[in-house]
């Protein structure tokens, strides 16, 4: 009888171990490791103390996070390796704790229901925190919440929103409002690509109160207004340029429908509207991250990710005539919908 050959396990073994890297991480973040380390290297018995833990407890997770790549630990004194200082740490310009700490208080729980999700093709905030509310009625009850998602969101955005705005020219658009914009990474990004852009940010009440001080730290208070209020029930203010970064894959498709139709509507004829959203292949076998981002979406929202095409489809039906996609190689790619 002939012997069959198996398949390399490895892609099964890798994907059994992932979570256990990623939870390593969330915890040693969470736990405030790599913000005590910034003060300096330290030795174990002091960092347990310093954050209140069990020593033996602690000495596995520091030692996981330096074979994770995020600490050294030279004659028994742990310090932060440089993409820690620059990622890990809350203080860090370019951190991404506030994603991280979303990601361990709200997706962790949420994916662990992910086989119900798919079962009933619904969100999962009542099965895991008990309310029905939506996400960003429940979840961001404290400012401090609110602030540590808009950092995470801010994190990831100061990474996309150069080459989201670098993918078109916009030269000659004259004012932005960017809706459901949050701390303003594109508007600033739009304003330091284009010299006479003047934008606005356009968001809930309870999430500009908390992004004032991105704005001012942007450097582009003079020229980027705060503008509070509801992109479903406001009248949008008045923009040549609108844009909407990780807004569209939030929500229904219904919903969908009617804020493009009143994107469209707001515009003048060659006004456009810029999309930031990853864009899955048009077969839907790739890239991995788009699809996982497609799947953490369904745990935790109304919608999805989409193709090109899909979000064509969308733009066409709300009125766009001309529509360019363009992949930027960061975590958001960029369309462009422009008005006839
Ligand atoms: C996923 S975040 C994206 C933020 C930002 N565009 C970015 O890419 O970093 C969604 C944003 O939409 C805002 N938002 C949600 N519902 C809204 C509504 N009805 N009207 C205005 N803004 C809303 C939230 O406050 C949040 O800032």
């Amino acid at each position: 009888m002939q012997k069959s050959i198996l398949p390399e396990p490895a892609p099964v073994v890798d994907l059994i171990e992932a979570f256990r890297r990623s939870k390593a991480m969330f915890a040693a973040v969470s736990l405030g490791v790599f913000d005590l380390l910034e003060q300096g290297p330290n030795d174990l018995q002091t960092l347990a103390s310093s954050l209140e833990v069990n020593a033996d407890a602690l000495e596995r997770l520091l030692d996981s996070c330096v074979s994770l790549g995020f600490l050294k630990n030279a004659q028994a004194r742990y310090s932060n390796l440089p993409v820690a200082s620059s990622y890990l740490v809350r203080s860090s310009p370019n951190t991404l704790v506030g994603y991280i700490l979303y990601s361990n208080a709200a997706l962790y729980p949420l994916w662990g229901h992910l086989e119900d999700a798919v079962r009933e093709g619904t969100h999962r905030w009542k099965q895991t925190f008990g309310t029905d509310q939506p996400i960003y009625d429940h979840f961001f009850k404290t400012d401090q919440a609110r602030r540590d998602f808009v950092l995470g969101m801010h994190g990831f955005g100061q990474i996309s929103s150069p080459p989201v705005v670098a993918a078109f020219d916009l030269s000659r658009f004259k004012r932005l409002v960017d809706v459901g914009g949050a701390t303003g990474h594109l508007a600033a990004a739009a304003c330091a690509r284009y010299p006479s852009l003047r934008a606005a940010v356009f968001d809930l009440p309870v999430t500009i109160k908390v992004v004032r001080e991105f704005i001012e730290r942007a450097g582009f208070k003079d020229r980027i207004e705060l503008i509070p209020g509801d992109f479903f029930r406001d009248p949008l203010p008045e923009a040549d340029l609108y844009s909407v970064g990780r807004i569209l894959h939030d929500w229904s498709e219904q919903k969908i429908r009617r804020l493009l139709g009143k994107v469209y509507d707001g515009l003048p004829r060659g006004g456009a509207l810029l999309v930031a959203e990853r864009l899955l292949d048009e077969d839907k076998t790739g890239p991995v991250a788009s699809l996982m981002q497609s799947l953490s979406m369904l745990v935790c929202t109304e919608g999805k990710e989409r193709t090109l095409s899909e979000y064509s489809a969308l733009l066409k039906d709300a009125g766009f005539a001309e529509i360019q996609g363009y992949r930027t190689g960061a975590p958001l790619d960029a369309v462009l919908a422009v008005k006839g």
